[in-house]
């Protein structure tokens, strides 16, 4: 029985420099038809396998870039499609340039329950150099929209590690961003990857990443979120108690989960696919009747081991000396010697402590070297 559910919408309104998702820019004269490929191929997969979804997640791309009807025509026929009497959490991932008040009451009233803003930064400067397609005062004025619209768990996306980023402005935008008191908060650490406009410009040393001021962004973002009542569960991720978020929490922990959509990822049994990575050709593929999987992997009992062992440790929780079937006991990585190793020591330190204990990286320094 599959318990989640992630559905690929890679429309964006506009495409940012640095992201590396699968996405396209928003023809609109396209998305009635890849909403029924989406549907067509929930179809063949729900014939195959049992799924009664505890989680479902829309992520993208930008899942608000399909407009108020469009949604409500996917997300009403997941309802007809699916048994959703087990549905705990239903994520929509959301750009602040794509809410609206009538959209927003929909997907509540659609039994959304938890809403993913992408705002990255409340400074205007950086927002233009992320060539975002909002500003400041149209993210806050999404929030406050989600919020009357009666969604009661709200997650915001910040980046950090910018160029041209300070650290007065990166707390600004905490401080800013706990002062909404949203539910959840993803803290992402820029990254530049291969294929985006930022990679090419690194590569021509227009752009410069800097590791070091990067762990000082971290731990500037870990003490004021803390200090504000967000626990730290993930490297990447803090919220109020009991608003985690149990999607993301089945991927760390190994559960199996079904992805739709171009680009999508499943994982079943000891079986992983990733559909194409095309919208055009995938809609093309589903709606003949031919499959949309353009690559399979069959996965080892070893590999799946070491993913649950690597995601774990990004995890507040760790991995048990059961689980992981190591002799018993725990530790925590306390140590102060260890917070400011290269990634190559760090790799020799966990090793190292993989062949003699069950780690839980629970306190500061270790969240630095499990990252
Ligand atoms: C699929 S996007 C979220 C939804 C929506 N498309 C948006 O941008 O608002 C998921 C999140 O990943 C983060 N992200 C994207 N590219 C990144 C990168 N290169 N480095 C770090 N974080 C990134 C951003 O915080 C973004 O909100
Ligand atoms: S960051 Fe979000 S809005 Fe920007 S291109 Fe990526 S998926 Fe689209």
């Amino acid at each position: 029985m599959i318990r989640h559910l992630y559905v690929h919408i890679p429309f964006c309104a506009r495409i940012c420099p640095y992201c590396a998702f699968y996405k396209d820019l928003l023809d609109r004269s396209q998305t009635q038809r890849f909403c029924e490929a989406v549907l067509c191929e929930l179809d063949k997969r729900t014939g195959v396998f049992g799924v009664v979804p505890k989680t479902i997640y829309f992520g993208g791309g930008t899942p608000t870039a399909l407009s108020t009807s469009q949604l409500e025509f996917l997300l009403g026929s997941f309802h007809q499609r699916l048994d959703l009497s087990a549905l705990e959490e239903w994520t929509i991932e959301a750009n602040p340039g794509s809410v609206s008040a009538r959209k927003a009451a929909l997907l509540c009233k659609l039994g959304v329950n938890r809403i993913s803003l992408g705002v990255q930064s409340w400074d205007n400067t950086l927002l233009k150099i992320l060539g975002r397609e909002h500003n400041a005062a149209q993210a806050e004025q999404s929030f406050h929209i989600l919020r009357e619209a009666g969604c009661l768990n709200i997650n915001v996306d910040l980046m950090f590690g910018l160029p041209g980023q300070t650290v007065q402005q990166w707390q600004k935008t905490l401080e800013k961003t706990i002062s909404l008191r949203p539910d959840h908060i993803s803290a992402y650490c820029l990254t530049y990857e291969e294929d985006t406009e930022f990679f090419l410009r690194q590569a021509r040393g227009e752009l410069k990443a800097d590791p070091d001021s990067d762990a000082d962004f971290f731990e500037v973002g870990m003490s004021i979120l803390e200090e504000a009542g967000y626990e730290h569960y993930e490297i990447s991720n803090y919220a109020r108690p009991r608003f985690s978020s149990v999607h993301n929490r089945a991927y760390w922990s190994g559960e199996d989960y079904l992805g739709v959509g171009p680009s999508a990822f499943s994982t079943v049994g000891m079986r992983r696919w990733q559909n194409l990575a095309d919208y055009r050709a995938y809609a093309d593929r589903i709606l003949s009747g031919q499959s949309s999987i353009a690559t399979t992997e069959n996965l080892t009992a070893e590999l799946k081991r070491a993913e649950r062992i690597a995601l774990s440790l990004r995890t507040r929780d760790g991995i048990s000396a059961m689980e992981c079937r190591f002799r018993c006991g725990s530790i925590c990585l306390t140590s102060p010697c260890l917070r400011r190793r290269s990634s190559a020591e760090a790799g020799d330190a966990i090793r190292s402590l993989l062949k003699t204990s069950a780690p839980r990286f629970a306190e500061r320094s270790g969240y630095r070297t499990s990252n």
